[in-house]
């Protein structure tokens, strides 16, 4: 306990961000360390899995620790200890899982799974206090896209999903090819400001009627082949214009869809999460349409869209007062479905 009230211990290494950090009742974050990998893996364009497990393991005692000083709190004062199990890299989600597991073993304290994606959506909870469910949410990430329902705060469904690359992989493979570097999704939404989203017409699309899913590999393709035309025909490619007409072209499927599902299942909060919900375009659109509709629009502060143990400790805070606690035996799931 830390002032009377349940704290957690959580731990997030699902991808290349080693991070701990102390919540006291789920919403007051006393501390968030995150280490990051881009760096290195810049140099590489894009994540190496091994490379990124070798650096969580040199990391994560030390984040841990960092953790608890910072929040002024030893292990005798944590209540239960929150751990990303999945989705994620195996090697990378072993590491955070097998340090959880050895604090819980040490101290007797409870462990609680969390999923990676209902850590994205509780990032929200953190950040805006009166934020309750339900309500509709945008997940949007490097390795996810999802508009999930949220009807109680452990209880959510996906209603959609990418059928190939995530929204953030397109980013920063379309990124690559406009020479932007790694990680593309800040670089694009910087550049695409000064663009025309008119000037290249790539394709919205946006599958089956009704469909709440996502396919986001063609327009990755289209940009390819409208580089490499214009290059062979001799002409300059405006960078700018490319970036902002890709990026329109996502964005329109994505708060589209998004907002249908929001007025379909008659809900009046749309909360968006993860690394692509700091993205400045989606933001203004995603405003635009919700004033119209009178929606409530929440996303987090940047720190808390992309991955952090903040939002693992808030998700860990509502199954452990909910009762839902693991055992030793929890093992990673890189494909752990919600
Ligand atoms: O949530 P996150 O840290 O990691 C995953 O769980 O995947 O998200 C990282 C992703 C990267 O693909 C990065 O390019 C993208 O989020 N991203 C952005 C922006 N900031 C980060 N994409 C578009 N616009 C941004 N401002
Ligand atoms: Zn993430």
């Amino acid at each position: 306990m830390i002032d009377g009230k349940i704290a957690i211990l959580a731990i997030e290494s699902s991808c290349d961000e080693t991070a701990a950090a102390v919540l006291v009742d789920g919403r007051d974050m006393r501390s968030n360390i995150i280490s990051s990998q881009i760096d290195i893996h810049k140099l590489y364009g894009g994540v190496v899995p091994e490379i990124a497990s070798r650096h969580h393991l040199e990391n994560i005692n030390g984040v841990v620790e960092e953790a608890l000083a910072e929040a002024e709190a030893t292990m005798d004062d944590i209540d239960a200890i929150g751990v990303t199990y999945g989705p994620g890299l195996v090697g990378a989600l072993l590491i955070g899982l097998a340090t959880a597991k050895a604090f819980a073993l040490a101290t007797g304290k409870p462990l609680v799974g969390v999923h990676h994606i209902h850590g994205h959506i509780c990032a929200n909870y953190i950040e805006h206090k009166d934020l309750e469910p339900p309500f509709m949410s945008l997940v949007v990430s490097g390795g996810h896209t999802n508009i999930v329902e949220v009807t109680d705060y452990n209880d959510c469904k996906i209603l959609g999903g990418t059928r190939d690359d995530a929204v953030g992989e397109a980013y920063d493979k379309v990124a690559r090819v406009l020479g932007l570097g790694y990680p593309g999704g800040p670089k694009i939404d910087r550049i695409a400001r000064e663009g025309n989203p008119d000037s290249v017409e790539f394709k919205r699309v946006f599958l089956e009627k009704g469909s709440l899913d996502f396919s986001f590999s063609g327009i990755k393709t289209g940009v390819l082949n409208y580089v490499n035309s214009e290059k062979q025909a001799g002409r300059e490619i405006n960078t700018a214009d490319v970036a902002a007409s890709f990026q329109q072209a996502v964005l329109d499927v994505i708060v589209t869809k998004t907002v249908d599902a929001a007025v379909e299942l008659k809900k009046d909060k749309i909360v968006v999460a993860g690394g692509v919900a700091s993205n400045s375009r989606l933001r203004t659109m995603l405003e635009e349409v919700c004033g119209k509709k009178g929606i409530r629009l929440y996303y987090p502060s940047p720190v808390l869209c992309t991955d952090n143990a903040a939002m693992i400790g808030c998700a860990a805070y509502y199954k452990y007062i909910a009762g839902e606690i693991d055992d030793l035996t929890l093992d990673a799931v890189p494909n752990l479905p919600l």
